[in-house]
């Protein structure tokens, strides 16, 4: 079994950043906003910030009240759509109940969109022609690429139908530099384990703690867990440990190589954050 290091592969992405925003000279921005008190999104808003410190990215979080109308959130946006400064506009996900996150990614200058969320950018992936990519397909893609494996003639078997990555996913690996064969599974999915066994190549976005067993995976796949779920663990200072969607020690030594989570896709997410805002510096 191989494990597939995202920590590693993510670093050297981020120098390659670093060196080509050295290189030429510019100085992109990212603008963050962050919505009411989610300690999770906090975590990642704090890692996307870190991140683009590190390579030459200005950054910027605007914290917002959890009890901020939809009216007023629209409001940032829209001041940020007109703001020369800011090359890129994420707003981390998910929003409080009062807000519909559909208005909120369609308000976002698509041109400045890179998260790739707005209707405009998933239209052109779906289309074949991808503009912003969502960083985690994007990331994921990156992630096997780069550690010696390919997509041509696979059968990539995606379980979660999310539009941040189910969905968006699936578009990208149908594309034609990609040509992977894409099934996508979801909670009402028929005979679930028959299809995850044919899988030469399986994504776990589901959301739940060690949801893939052994029984569910192909001898000599390969396993990308995209789960980030926090468990009760009272060893740790925190409280809690992070634990992906696959039961790790359950397929690792069915599989031909696999992420760990921590330190698989995540890293990943944040560092094509940062290839998309370059993009869109570039694009401006
Ligand atoms: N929430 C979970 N993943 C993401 C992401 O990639 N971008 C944003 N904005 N919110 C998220």
């Amino acid at each position: 079994m191989k494990l597939i290091d995202g920590n590693a592969i993510a670093a050297k992405i981020r120098d390659e950043m670093r060196a080509e925003i050295e290189k030429e000279g510019i100085k992109p921005k990212l603008t963050a906003m962050l919505v009411g008190n989610n300690p999770a999104s906090a975590v990642y808003v704090r890692n996307k910030q870190k991140a683009c410190e590190e390579v030459g990215i200005d950054s910027e979080i605007i914290k917002l009240e959890e009890s901020i109308s939809e009216r007023d959130l629209l409001e940032v946006i829209r001041r940020l759509n007109e703001d020369k400064k800011t090359n890129g506009i994420i707003v981390q996900l998910p929003l409080p109940e009062q807000i519909s996150e559909n208005k909120v990614i369609e308000a976002i200058d698509p041109l400045k969109d890179v998260d790739g969320f707005h209707p405009i950018n998933m239209g052109f992936l779906l289309a074949g022609e991808p503009r912003f990519v969502p960083s985690t397909p994007q990331g994921i893609k990156e992630l096997v690429l780069r550690s010696g494996y390919g997509f041509d003639g696979k059968h990539v078997v995606i379980v979660g139908r999310s539009n941040i990555v189910g969905k968006p996913l699936a578009a990208l690996l149908l594309c034609k530099d990609a040509n992977a064969t894409v099934t996508v599974c979801h909670s009402h999915t028929k005979y679930l384990n028959e299809v995850t066994k044919e899988a030469d190549i399986l994504v776990a976005a589901i959301g739940k703690a060690g949801f893939i067993g052994e029984e569910m995976v192909k001898d000599g796949s390969i396993v990308i867990d995209v789960g980030i779920n926090r468990i009760e663990d009272k060893t740790r200072k925190s409280g809690y440990r992070l634990v992906g969607d696959v039961d790790f020690d359950a397929v690792k030594d069915k599989v031909e190589a696999i992420t760990p989570v921590p330190g698989g896709v995540g890293p990943m997410t944040v560092a094509m954050l940062l290839v998309n805002t370059v993009k869109a510096y570039k694009m401006q």
